[in-house]
Protein backbone atom coordinates (compact mmCIF):
# COMPACT_ATOMS: atom_id res chain seq x y z
CA UNK A 1 0.00 0.00 0.00
CA UNK A 2 0.83 3.49 -0.53
CA UNK A 3 0.45 5.78 2.41
CA UNK A 4 -0.68 9.54 1.91
CA UNK A 5 -0.94 12.19 4.05
CA UNK A 6 -2.80 15.02 2.64
CA UNK A 7 -3.28 18.57 3.40
CA UNK A 8 -6.11 20.53 1.45
CA UNK A 9 -8.20 23.79 1.46
CA UNK A 10 -11.12 22.07 -0.51
CA UNK A 11 -11.71 23.67 -3.05
CA UNK A 12 -12.99 21.99 -6.22
CA UNK A 13 -10.12 20.78 -7.74
CA UNK A 14 -8.88 19.67 -4.19
CA UNK A 15 -12.26 17.70 -4.05
CA UNK A 16 -11.19 15.69 -7.33
CA UNK A 17 -7.75 14.86 -5.87
CA UNK A 18 -9.63 13.59 -2.87
CA UNK A 19 -11.95 11.44 -4.79
CA UNK A 20 -9.06 10.61 -7.38
CA UNK A 21 -6.86 9.10 -4.04
CA UNK A 22 -9.93 7.23 -2.58
CA UNK A 23 -10.23 5.66 -5.71
CA UNK A 24 -7.22 4.12 -5.93
CA UNK A 25 -7.00 0.53 -4.18
CA UNK A 26 -3.08 0.66 -3.46
CA UNK A 27 -3.35 4.10 -1.63
CA UNK A 28 -4.06 4.73 2.08
CA UNK A 29 -5.19 7.94 2.87
CA UNK A 30 -3.66 8.29 6.61
CA UNK A 31 -5.70 11.44 7.52
CA UNK A 32 -6.56 14.74 5.48
CA UNK A 33 -5.59 17.94 7.38
CA UNK A 34 -6.96 21.40 6.48
CA UNK A 35 -6.28 24.54 5.83
CA UNK A 36 -7.32 27.56 5.07
CA UNK A 37 -7.28 28.80 1.60
CA UNK A 38 -10.57 28.81 -0.54
CA UNK A 39 -12.96 28.37 1.71
CA UNK A 40 -11.85 28.88 5.68
CA UNK A 41 -10.53 25.69 7.83
CA UNK A 42 -13.63 24.35 9.14
CA UNK A 43 -15.68 24.72 5.68
CA UNK A 44 -12.75 22.59 3.98
CA UNK A 45 -13.08 19.76 7.09
CA UNK A 46 -16.68 19.79 5.88
CA UNK A 47 -16.08 19.38 2.88
CA UNK A 48 -13.74 16.55 2.85
CA UNK A 49 -16.74 14.73 5.56
CA UNK A 50 -18.63 15.01 3.14
CA UNK A 51 -16.63 13.52 0.27
CA UNK A 52 -15.50 10.56 2.03
CA UNK A 53 -18.85 9.68 3.12
CA UNK A 54 -20.35 10.28 -0.40
CA UNK A 55 -17.68 8.01 -1.63
CA UNK A 56 -18.61 5.45 1.29
CA UNK A 57 -15.01 6.25 3.00
CA UNK A 58 -15.98 7.85 6.38
CA UNK A 59 -13.44 6.83 8.70
CA UNK A 60 -10.59 8.81 7.48
CA UNK A 61 -9.18 11.29 9.69
CA UNK A 62 -9.76 14.41 9.02
CA UNK A 63 -8.73 17.30 10.80
CA UNK A 64 -7.86 21.07 11.41
CA UNK A 65 -4.96 23.40 11.52
CA UNK A 66 -3.92 26.83 11.53
CA UNK A 67 -6.94 29.03 10.57
CA UNK A 68 -5.17 31.81 9.38
CA UNK A 69 -1.95 32.52 7.54
CA UNK A 70 1.37 32.87 9.32
CA UNK A 71 1.97 36.52 9.32
CA UNK A 72 -0.97 38.10 6.90
CA UNK A 73 -4.93 37.95 6.71
CA UNK A 74 -7.10 35.17 5.57
CA UNK A 75 -8.08 35.68 2.07
CA UNK A 76 -10.56 33.28 0.80
CA UNK A 77 -11.93 32.63 -2.70
CA UNK A 78 -15.80 31.70 -2.62
CA UNK A 79 -16.00 33.74 -6.08
CA UNK A 80 -13.24 31.00 -7.58
CA UNK A 81 -14.95 27.73 -5.73
CA UNK A 82 -18.53 28.65 -4.71
CA UNK A 83 -20.11 29.72 -1.13
CA UNK A 84 -19.27 26.10 0.34
CA UNK A 85 -16.18 25.22 -1.47
CA UNK A 86 -17.53 22.70 -4.05
CA UNK A 87 -19.02 24.61 -6.39
CA UNK A 88 -22.47 23.83 -7.18
CA UNK A 89 -22.37 20.57 -5.47
CA UNK A 90 -24.52 20.33 -2.26
CA UNK A 91 -23.60 17.40 -0.09
CA UNK A 92 -25.64 16.76 2.83
CA UNK A 93 -24.06 17.66 6.00
CA UNK A 94 -21.27 15.04 7.14
CA UNK A 95 -22.32 12.44 10.14
CA UNK A 96 -18.90 12.60 10.95
CA UNK A 97 -16.67 14.84 13.17
CA UNK A 98 -13.85 16.92 12.88
CA UNK A 99 -10.81 15.05 14.55
CA UNK A 100 -9.51 16.50 18.10
CA UNK A 101 -6.38 16.94 16.76
CA UNK A 102 -4.90 19.46 15.73
CA UNK A 103 -3.12 19.47 11.87
CA UNK A 104 0.23 19.79 12.95
CA UNK A 105 -0.03 17.41 15.72
CA UNK A 106 -1.71 14.57 13.18
CA UNK A 107 1.26 15.33 10.91
CA UNK A 108 4.11 15.39 13.46
CA UNK A 109 2.74 11.93 14.83
CA UNK A 110 1.79 10.21 11.73
CA UNK A 111 5.39 10.33 10.20
CA UNK A 112 7.21 9.98 13.57
CA UNK A 113 5.31 6.71 13.51
CA UNK A 114 5.61 5.76 10.03
CA UNK A 115 9.01 6.82 9.09
CA UNK A 116 10.37 6.74 5.53
CA UNK A 117 6.61 5.38 4.59
CA UNK A 118 4.47 8.31 4.06
CA UNK A 119 4.37 10.60 1.18
CA UNK A 120 2.44 14.38 1.64
CA UNK A 121 0.93 16.07 -0.51
CA UNK A 122 -0.28 19.53 -0.15
CA UNK A 123 -3.05 21.38 -2.30
CA UNK A 124 -3.73 24.31 -0.46
CA UNK A 125 -1.17 26.94 1.56
CA UNK A 126 2.05 25.55 3.12
CA UNK A 127 0.44 26.99 6.55
CA UNK A 128 0.21 23.99 8.12
CA UNK A 129 3.19 22.15 6.86
CA UNK A 130 5.44 24.79 7.85
CA UNK A 131 3.81 24.98 11.52
CA UNK A 132 4.80 20.90 11.03
CA UNK A 133 7.91 21.73 10.15
CA UNK A 134 8.89 24.07 13.04
CA UNK A 135 7.94 21.25 15.54
CA UNK A 136 10.12 18.11 13.80
CA UNK A 137 12.64 19.42 11.45
CA UNK A 138 13.08 16.12 10.63
CA UNK A 139 10.24 15.93 8.86
CA UNK A 140 11.40 15.58 5.31
CA UNK A 141 13.72 12.99 6.03
CA UNK A 142 10.95 11.15 7.79
CA UNK A 143 8.50 11.57 4.54
CA UNK A 144 8.80 9.07 1.83
CA UNK A 145 8.44 12.23 -0.28
CA UNK A 146 6.11 15.48 -0.60
CA UNK A 147 4.32 16.85 -3.32
CA UNK A 148 3.40 20.82 -3.30
CA UNK A 149 0.73 22.05 -5.73
CA UNK A 150 1.84 25.58 -5.42
CA UNK A 151 3.78 28.55 -7.16
CA UNK A 152 4.39 29.61 -11.14
CA UNK A 153 8.12 29.65 -12.62
CA UNK A 154 8.56 32.25 -15.10
CA UNK A 155 4.86 32.44 -16.03
CA UNK A 156 1.54 34.62 -15.63
CA UNK A 157 -0.06 34.24 -11.63
CA UNK A 158 -3.67 33.19 -11.15
CA UNK A 159 -3.93 35.47 -8.40
CA UNK A 160 -1.59 39.01 -8.68
CA UNK A 161 0.21 39.03 -12.21
CA UNK A 162 3.30 37.25 -11.04
CA UNK A 163 1.79 34.98 -7.67
CA UNK A 164 0.12 31.49 -7.52
CA UNK A 165 -2.94 31.27 -5.21
CA UNK A 166 -1.97 29.21 -2.87
CA UNK A 167 1.74 30.51 -1.99
CA UNK A 168 0.29 34.46 -2.56
CA UNK A 169 -2.49 33.40 0.91
CA UNK A 170 0.18 32.21 2.83
CA UNK A 171 3.96 33.58 1.40
CA UNK A 172 5.58 33.26 4.74
CA UNK A 173 4.84 29.62 5.10
CA UNK A 174 5.85 28.89 1.61
CA UNK A 175 9.46 30.26 1.86
CA UNK A 176 9.55 28.78 5.56
CA UNK A 177 8.89 25.28 3.73
CA UNK A 178 11.50 25.95 0.72
CA UNK A 179 14.01 27.09 2.90
CA UNK A 180 13.82 24.03 5.33
CA UNK A 181 15.02 21.73 2.14
CA UNK A 182 17.58 23.59 1.33
CA UNK A 183 20.67 21.57 0.39
CA UNK A 184 18.65 18.11 1.53
CA UNK A 185 19.29 14.91 -0.67
CA UNK A 186 17.87 15.03 -4.27
CA UNK A 187 15.39 12.60 -3.61
CA UNK A 188 13.86 14.23 -0.73
CA UNK A 189 12.97 17.51 -1.95
CA UNK A 190 9.73 18.61 -2.72
CA UNK A 191 8.27 18.13 -6.10
CA UNK A 192 6.41 21.02 -6.88
CA UNK A 193 3.11 20.81 -9.58
CA UNK A 194 3.32 25.22 -10.42
CA UNK A 195 0.52 26.54 -12.54
CA UNK A 196 2.80 26.33 -15.99
CA UNK A 197 1.95 22.47 -15.78
CA UNK A 198 -0.75 22.15 -13.79
CA UNK A 199 -3.20 24.55 -16.02
CA UNK A 200 -2.24 22.35 -18.79
CA UNK A 201 -4.30 19.34 -16.92
CA UNK A 202 -7.54 21.29 -18.44
CA UNK A 203 -10.85 19.71 -18.07
CA UNK A 204 -13.60 20.29 -21.14
CA UNK A 205 -17.12 18.82 -21.39
CA UNK A 206 -16.39 16.29 -23.20
CA UNK A 207 -14.01 14.98 -19.65
CA UNK A 208 -17.47 14.62 -17.84
CA UNK A 209 -19.35 12.90 -20.34
CA UNK A 210 -16.41 10.43 -20.25
CA UNK A 211 -16.52 10.70 -16.65
CA UNK A 212 -20.10 9.57 -16.41
CA UNK A 213 -19.61 6.40 -19.28
CA UNK A 214 -17.21 5.26 -17.21
CA UNK A 215 -19.10 5.16 -14.38
CA UNK A 216 -21.73 3.45 -16.13
CA UNK A 217 -24.27 6.37 -16.87
CA UNK A 218 -26.32 5.39 -20.07
CA UNK A 219 -27.33 9.18 -20.31
CA UNK A 220 -24.59 11.70 -21.48
CA UNK A 221 -23.33 14.26 -18.64
CA UNK A 222 -23.79 16.85 -20.67
CA UNK A 223 -22.11 20.34 -19.39
CA UNK A 224 -22.16 22.89 -21.69
CA UNK A 225 -21.71 26.79 -22.14
CA UNK A 226 -24.66 27.55 -23.75
CA UNK A 227 -26.45 25.70 -20.54
CA UNK A 228 -28.04 28.61 -18.03
CA UNK A 229 -25.37 29.43 -15.69
CA UNK A 230 -26.16 26.99 -12.51
CA UNK A 231 -27.83 24.07 -13.76
CA UNK A 232 -27.75 21.06 -11.79
CA UNK A 233 -26.79 17.44 -13.21
CA UNK A 234 -29.57 15.17 -13.46
CA UNK A 235 -27.35 12.18 -12.99
CA UNK A 236 -28.43 9.08 -11.24
CA UNK A 237 -24.89 8.81 -9.89
CA UNK A 238 -23.75 10.76 -6.71
CA UNK A 239 -20.29 11.23 -7.02
CA UNK A 240 -20.40 12.04 -11.27
CA UNK A 241 -23.69 14.43 -9.93
CA UNK A 242 -21.32 15.83 -7.43
CA UNK A 243 -18.42 16.67 -9.89
CA UNK A 244 -20.44 17.60 -12.62
CA UNK A 245 -21.91 20.29 -9.77
CA UNK A 246 -19.05 21.11 -8.25
CA UNK A 247 -16.92 21.74 -11.96
CA UNK A 248 -19.42 23.72 -13.87
CA UNK A 249 -19.23 26.32 -11.44
CA UNK A 250 -15.22 26.27 -11.99
CA UNK A 251 -15.81 26.39 -15.93
CA UNK A 252 -18.16 29.00 -15.34
CA UNK A 253 -15.25 30.80 -13.52
CA UNK A 254 -12.74 30.33 -16.03
CA UNK A 255 -15.01 32.07 -18.55
CA UNK A 256 -15.17 34.51 -16.39
CA UNK A 257 -11.65 34.87 -16.67
CA UNK A 258 -11.18 34.63 -20.22
CA UNK A 259 -9.77 31.22 -20.40
CA UNK A 260 -12.62 29.32 -22.05
CA UNK A 261 -15.15 26.95 -21.04
CA UNK A 262 -13.01 24.89 -18.82
CA UNK A 263 -11.53 23.94 -15.59
CA UNK A 264 -8.02 23.39 -14.53
CA UNK A 265 -7.23 20.55 -12.56
CA UNK A 266 -4.31 21.66 -10.67
CA UNK A 267 -4.33 19.53 -7.54
CA UNK A 268 -5.51 16.73 -9.02
CA UNK A 269 -2.82 16.29 -10.96
CA UNK A 270 -0.10 16.51 -8.00
CA UNK A 271 -2.55 13.75 -6.63
CA UNK A 272 -1.33 11.73 -9.69
CA UNK A 273 2.11 12.50 -9.01
CA UNK A 274 2.12 11.63 -5.20
CA UNK A 275 1.24 8.40 -6.37
CA UNK A 276 3.11 8.12 -9.11
CA UNK A 277 0.40 7.25 -11.92
CA UNK A 278 0.83 9.93 -14.07
CA UNK A 279 4.36 10.64 -16.56
CA UNK A 280 5.87 13.80 -15.40
CA UNK A 281 9.36 15.39 -15.98
CA UNK A 282 10.96 17.61 -13.51
CA UNK A 283 14.14 19.96 -13.11
CA UNK A 284 16.27 21.13 -9.56
CA UNK A 285 16.15 24.85 -8.38
CA UNK A 286 16.76 27.15 -5.60
CA UNK A 287 13.18 28.18 -4.67
CA UNK A 288 12.30 32.05 -3.08
CA UNK A 289 9.39 33.12 -2.50
CA UNK A 290 8.67 36.61 -2.18
CA UNK A 291 7.84 38.48 1.23
CA UNK A 292 8.44 41.93 1.52
CA UNK A 293 7.18 43.47 -1.62
CA UNK A 294 3.93 44.88 -1.71
CA UNK A 295 3.55 44.19 -5.29
CA UNK A 296 5.42 41.08 -5.95
CA UNK A 297 4.67 39.15 -2.53
CA UNK A 298 4.06 35.41 -3.37
CA UNK A 299 6.25 35.15 -6.33
CA UNK A 300 8.03 31.97 -6.54
CA UNK A 301 11.49 32.99 -8.19
CA UNK A 302 13.31 29.54 -9.41
CA UNK A 303 16.91 29.61 -9.64
CA UNK A 304 17.48 26.80 -12.25
CA UNK A 305 20.97 27.76 -13.00
CA UNK A 306 22.52 28.34 -9.70
CA UNK A 307 23.29 31.74 -10.28
CA UNK A 308 22.83 32.48 -6.34
CA UNK A 309 24.96 29.51 -5.48
CA UNK A 310 22.55 27.75 -3.02
CA UNK A 311 21.42 24.52 -2.99
CA UNK A 312 18.55 23.08 -4.32
CA UNK A 313 15.32 23.16 -2.37
CA UNK A 314 12.66 22.00 -4.80
CA UNK A 315 12.42 19.23 -8.46
CA UNK A 316 10.18 21.50 -10.35
CA UNK A 317 7.91 19.55 -12.32
CA UNK A 318 8.85 21.11 -16.35
CA UNK A 319 6.82 18.16 -18.07
CA UNK A 320 3.67 16.51 -17.82
CA UNK A 321 1.10 14.40 -20.23
CA UNK A 322 -2.28 15.97 -19.99
CA UNK A 323 -3.62 13.23 -21.95
CA UNK A 324 -2.68 10.93 -20.11
CA UNK A 325 -3.28 11.97 -16.48
CA UNK A 326 -7.42 12.94 -17.67
CA UNK A 327 -7.43 9.09 -18.79
CA UNK A 328 -5.74 8.09 -15.43
CA UNK A 329 -8.14 10.21 -13.34
CA UNK A 330 -11.78 9.56 -15.46
CA UNK A 331 -10.84 5.93 -15.15
CA UNK A 332 -10.05 5.15 -11.53
CA UNK A 333 -13.02 7.94 -10.67
CA UNK A 334 -15.48 6.47 -12.91
CA UNK A 335 -14.34 2.83 -11.17
CA UNK A 336 -15.28 4.30 -7.87
CA UNK A 337 -18.54 5.88 -8.73
CA UNK A 338 -19.69 2.75 -10.85
CA UNK A 339 -19.26 0.97 -7.41
CA UNK A 340 -21.94 3.39 -5.62
CA UNK A 341 -25.43 2.80 -5.01
CA UNK A 342 -27.58 5.15 -7.46
CA UNK A 343 -29.41 8.78 -6.03
CA UNK A 344 -33.00 8.52 -5.69
CA UNK A 345 -34.55 11.04 -8.17
C1 LIG B 1 -4.53 26.36 -6.49
O1 LIG B 1 -5.35 27.37 -5.88
C2 LIG B 1 -6.57 26.82 -5.49
O2 LIG B 1 -7.62 27.69 -5.78
C3 LIG B 1 -6.70 25.50 -6.18
O3 LIG B 1 -7.42 24.59 -5.35
C4 LIG B 1 -5.27 25.05 -6.36
O4 LIG B 1 -4.80 24.34 -5.24
C5 LIG B 1 -4.21 26.78 -7.89
O5 LIG B 1 -3.56 28.01 -7.90
CA1 LIG C 1 -6.33 23.65 -3.49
Amino acid sequence: MQSVLMDVDTGIDDALALVYLLSRPEVAIQAITCTAGNVGARQVALNNLALLELCGRAGVEVAVGAEVPLEIPLVTTEETHGPQGIGYAELPPPAGEISPRHAVDVWVETVRAHPGEITGLITGPLTNFALALRREPDLPKLLNGLVIMGGCFNYLGNTTPTAEWNVSVDPHAAQEVFAAYSGLPHDSLPVVCALETTERIELRPEHLQRLAEAAGEAEPELVLPEQPEGQRSRSGNPLVACLSDAIRFYMEFHRLYDQGFVAHMHDAFAAAVAVGRTPYGTRPATVHVETASPRLIGTTVADFRGIWKEPANARIVTSNDPGQCFDELISSVGALARSLPLRSS
